[in-house]
């Protein structure tokens, strides 16, 4: 199975008058094909920052610092100068022109803010015939106008809505606009990021259900970043629980939630409010996530954490294989 995205030792940091905070520490990951990879974490974690390296659009004063992040796409693209073949691209070695022709054919990030991506002069079909053009100049305004129809026939918006503007439509459907605009293109890789300060819940798992269902359609593998781990469980395959900028637990799904390893994760998990079981009790995690300009020594959960021990406080924990088929970075992992 090809690696869609292969990530090692990623290291981003930005620079403060403060001090340096890294926001990304050494994440490692692979992506296989048609696969949705779940990104979850506490406010401030670095998903966003992780999910906008691999476009290389991480925010000044932001800073890739090391580490390699390879896509693989599989058609051939054009740029100003020449064409990135199609298979395996070294994203630290390409140029803003060649991101630029990358981005939303191959690599499609939805910034789920609708209010202030779409432009409120242009109708929505201008936006569709703009993305276009912008990647295959020679397109006919007919054939970019048809295939914008298309997409949007697919996220349930009649065609005729087309010469509308931004503000004749309601949050949901500008929302699902913008994943139109993001997957005309049939980018191979589809993130989604969903904001701290999202609109309300139900909207937020009612649109990531229909990315889900566009997946096969358009043939998608995808990286959802969100907070709300309730969500995850219906839509990702597997599950990265980041940390202080680290991943400190992957595995798929059902073992996730059926069998966390990591304290953290745990803690996760127990201030998630469950349907079918009524009677759960929920928790909140106690203290805060720690400031990343001076993070604590040893493991970065661990003043936090109920189950450290001295170890913790001096020693950081790397991620090892855990007997559930995933990786944990615990201690106390196998010791408890
Ligand atoms: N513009 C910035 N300037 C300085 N530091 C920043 C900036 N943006 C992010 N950071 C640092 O990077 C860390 C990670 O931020 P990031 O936005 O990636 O987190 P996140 O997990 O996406 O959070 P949220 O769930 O709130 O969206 C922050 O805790 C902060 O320390
Ligand atoms: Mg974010």
């Amino acid at each position: 199975m090809t690696d869609v995205l292969d990530i090692k030792d990623l290291i981003v940091e930005y620079k403060t008058r403060r001090g340096v905070a890294r926001a990304v520490d050494r994440v490692s990951l692979k992506l296989p094909e048609n696969r949705t990879l779940g990104l979850a974490g506490e406010s401030g974690c670095g998903k966003s920052t992780l999910g906008r390296s691999i476009m290389k659009l991480v925010p000044y004063p932001g800073k890739i610092i090391s580490g390699e992040i390879v896509l693989n796409i599989d058609h051939d693209q054009r740029w100003k100068d020449g064409v990135i073949p199609k298979g395996n691209v070294n994203i630290m070695e390409m140029n803003d022109e060649q991101m630029r022709a990358l981005r939303g054919s191959e690599i499609a990030y939805i910034f789920q803010d609708p209010m202030t991506s779409l432009n409120p002069m242009a109708t929505i079909g201008n936006h569709f015939v703009q993305i276009q053009k912008a990647h295959d100049p020679e397109a006919t305004e007919e054939e970019a106008i048809e295939r914008a129809m298309e997409v949007l026939k697919s996220l349930g918006i009649k065609g005729e809505r087309i010469n509308d503007y931004p503000h004749q439509f309601s949050g949901g459907m500008r929302q699902r606009v913008m994943i139109g605009l993001a997957l005309v293109m049939r980018p191979r890789l589809l993130i989604s990021d969903e904001p701290t300060t999202s609109l309300d819940v139900i909207v937020e798992a009612q649109i990531l259900e229909e990315i889900q269902e566009l997946k096969e359609e358009f043939n998608l593998t995808m990286i959802l970043i969100t907070h709300n781990l309730g969500v995850l469980a219906q839509t990702a395959d597997d599950i990265a629980i980041m940390y202080a900028g680290q991943m400190v637990e992957t595995n798929t799904t059902e073992v996730l939630f059926e069998s966390p390893q990591h304290p953290y994760t745990q803690a996760l998990l127990q201030s998630v409010p469950d349907v079918t079981r009524p009677d759960k009790k929920l928790t909140w995690i106690g203290g805060a996530p720690p400031d990343l300009i001076d993070p604590p020594q040893g493991c970065m959960y661990h003043p936090r954490c109920e189950q450290a021990t001295e170890i913790c406080k001096v020693k950081e924990p790397h991620l090892i294989e855990s007997n559930t088929g995933g990786y944990v970075a615990c201690h106390m992992y196998g010791r408890r």
